[in-house]
């Protein structure tokens, strides 16, 4: 070829390569058009290798013409290139589009148990007295359950307890604990009076569940030691108690009864928090046991270590279920057990 004729192709080849880039939709034919008009077999690649053929003068003009050609084309492709990635992080950023718009996916919390809920508020009340909360274990033994709190051998008040017998042949007579009063002696133990405590916890008893009898139920006990605690003390503390948890104008009863572990012991019982008194539904007479409660007796002292010429105190016992019944109008005990979603559902939010 002469130089006229390289000159001729370079321009065919320049205008040819524009349309081919231009035309390419995708990287493989960008690749293509590339191998078509800079590759070795390329018209363009020939005018090189005859470039040696020319004069000086035609080789530099040609030469010159050539490289231009070149740069032109690899920025044409270059330039395609980019195009085409950015348009393929348009098209992916399009895919991921997020409706900012659409309304949100509710979660639903969850909501406290109503024996929690009492439990949590009993605990509060108390501390806020400046008791400390104390826990023990749920399996016990006969001395914790009830020797050390002066349960006789034999004594009725043990079969009354319908006590759950737990089965481990390398540790004879566990058993399930039937009351939190055992945690009563086991914080004795572990703490020098005074000592002012709630103890909340779960117990069992081999109960037939009915409306208002269950086999795995709850109490919050109390105990305070110290030196000269009297059974006015105990009054003026329920009465708080009680105030806090079902308003300022509780009264509060206590009717004289047996517990092994208290002398004297009683039963209290708290104006409806229904009717306010006057008799309902709910409490029949305008009262209502919530729990039982005494001083503690000497010999239940001497198991925890303590010593009963110096030091004096009170216990309670709190039935939370129970108050959680009366409380939210529960009409059957079961209901806190099943499960059930809809029933928990009607306490979310509940105080
Ligand atoms: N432990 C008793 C029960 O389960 C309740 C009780 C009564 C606890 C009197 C006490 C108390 O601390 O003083 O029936």
């Amino acid at each position: 070829m002469d130089p006229q004729e390289a000159l001729a192709i370079l321009e065919r080849e320049r205008a040819r390569g524009f349309d081919l880039v231009v035309r390419a939709e995708t990287p493989e034919a960008i690749r293509d058009a590339e191998i078509a008009v800079l590759g070795r077999k390329a018209p363009y690649s020939e005018v090189q290798r005859s470039l040696g053929s020319f004069g000086e003068e035609d080789r530099k003009a040609v030469g010159r013409v050539a490289n231009e050609v070149r740069g032109a084309l690899e920025a044409a492709i270059e330039a395609r290139r980019a195009e085409m990635a950015a348009a393929e992080e348009a098209r992916l950023l399009e895919a991921d589009r997020v409706d900012v718009t659409l309304p949100g996916r509710r979660l639903r919390p969850g909501s406290l148990h109503p024996v929690t809920i009492v439990e949590r508020q009993v605990v509060e009340i108390f501390t806020r007295m400046g008791y400390r909360v104390a826990e023990g274990p749920e399996i016990e033994d006969d001395w914790y359950n009830y020797a050390s709190l002066n349960f006789p051998p034999d004594h009725p008040a043990r079969s009354m307890h319908d006590t759950l017998y737990v089965d481990v042949p390398a540790h004879p007579g566990l058993l399930l604990r039937t009351h939190t009063s055992p945690v009563q002696i086991r914080t004795m133990q572990a703490q020098e009076p005074p000592l002012y405590v709630v103890i909340p916890g779960r117990c069992y008893r081999h109960e037939e569940v009915d409306p208002t009898h269950l086999a795995v139920f709850h109490q919050v006990e109390g105990l305070a030691i110290d030196e000269g605690l009297s059974f006015s003390d105990l009054k003026g503390t329920l009465e708080a108690f009680a105030r806090a948890m079902f308003g300022p104008g509780q009264q509060v009863r206590l009717n004289p009864t047996y517990f092994p572990f208290v002398e004297p012991g009683a039963e209290v019982e708290v104006s409806c928090f229904k009717c306010g008194g006057e008799g309902c539904r709910v409490c029949g007479n305008g009262w209502i046991e919530i729990l039982g409660a005494g001083m503690v007796h000497p010999v239940v002292l001497e198991a925890g270590g303590y010593d009963p010429e110096r030091y004096t105190g009170f216990a309670f016992g709190l039935g939370t279920d129970r108050v959680a019944m009366l409380r939210y109008g529960i009409p059957d005990l079961r209901m806190l057990q099943d499960g059930d979603v809809r029933f928990l559902e009607a306490f979310a939010g509940a105080i």
